[in-house]
């Protein structure tokens, strides 16, 4: 990939929610910024965001191109980008991981819990959530009614929703005590897993997504929580993903 060049006040904005270009151009004049060790003022100055190594009051900036973000939603918190009656998940975001530009790849609706992926590659979002690249997500559920034995092969012949829309193949995998039971899908149709027990005559009570391809929820993420997926993990949820985006 050919080096691209930024400037500093662009640079440092980027990574850093709390400082505006204005911000980053006083704290230069003020000789608080330093590139590759040498304080510098000009804060047009053109540097290379892979290479260079940039300090504000001494602290130095972890450059990220791209944010990639596990969240663990809680219910009652909506997968928006915009401020309305309810929380959205970019509410939740702890400051170190704010930046411009990020949004829900995929939504969960208010009341389901779990994992939920924030990121601003819009790339790679498009990527796991085309129903083309079959990138699985798995569920948790807990059931009105005792699922039946039946299940699993509807799952898998594609469900049609009383709505008339057929499903792809998906997979159930029932849990011991009849109420509970894990569900996976290639595809992400508005309430989706809500509408297909509905299909089956039964209704869910309970809904969490537990994993996004081969990237399990982290079970230590209190409701709420959120931590930053790297680069390495990345491949777990696309393997096609060859850290050039
Ligand atoms: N299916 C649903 O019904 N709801 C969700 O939040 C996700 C999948």
């Amino acid at each position: 990939m050919p080096k691209t060049s930024m400037r500093l006040d662009k640079f440092i904005a980027s990574q850093r929610s709390d400082l505006s270009r204005s911000d980053v151009k006083e704290l230069c004049r003020r000789g608080r910024v330093t590139v590759d060790g040498a304080v510098q003022k000009k804060s047009d100055f053109k540097l290379c965001p892979e290479e260079a190594a940039v300090c504000v009051n001494d602290e130095p900036i972890r450059y990220r191109r791209y944010l990639y973000i596990m969240m663990n939603k809680p219910q009652g918190v909506v997968c928006s980008t915009r401020n309305g009656l309810s929380p959205t998940v970019l509410s939740l975001l702890p400051p170190e991981l704010r930046r411009e530009g990020l949004f829900p790849a995929g939504r969960l609706d208010k009341d389901t819990e779990g994992f939920v992926f924030i990121t601003d590659n819009g790339d790679f979002a498009h990527r796991i959530l085309s129903p083309k690249n079959h990138v699985p997500k798995k569920y948790y559920a807990e059931l009105e009614k005792p699922w039946d034995e039946s299940y699993a092969e509807r799952f898998k012949s594609g469900i049609t929703l009383l709505t008339g829309e057929e499903c792809m193949p998906a997979e159930f995998e029932g849990i011991e005590n009849k109420n509970s039971c894990y569900v996976i899908l290639h595809e992400g149709m508005f309430h989706q897993v809500k509408k297909m027990f509905e299909a089956l005559g039964n209704s869910v009570e309970y809904l969490k997504r537990i994993q996004i391809g081969g990237l399990k929820l982290d079970e230590s993420l209190p409701l709420g929580g959120c931590l930053e997926i790297m680069h390495k993990e990345l491949s777990q949820i696309d393997p096609l993903f060859d850290g050039e985006f």
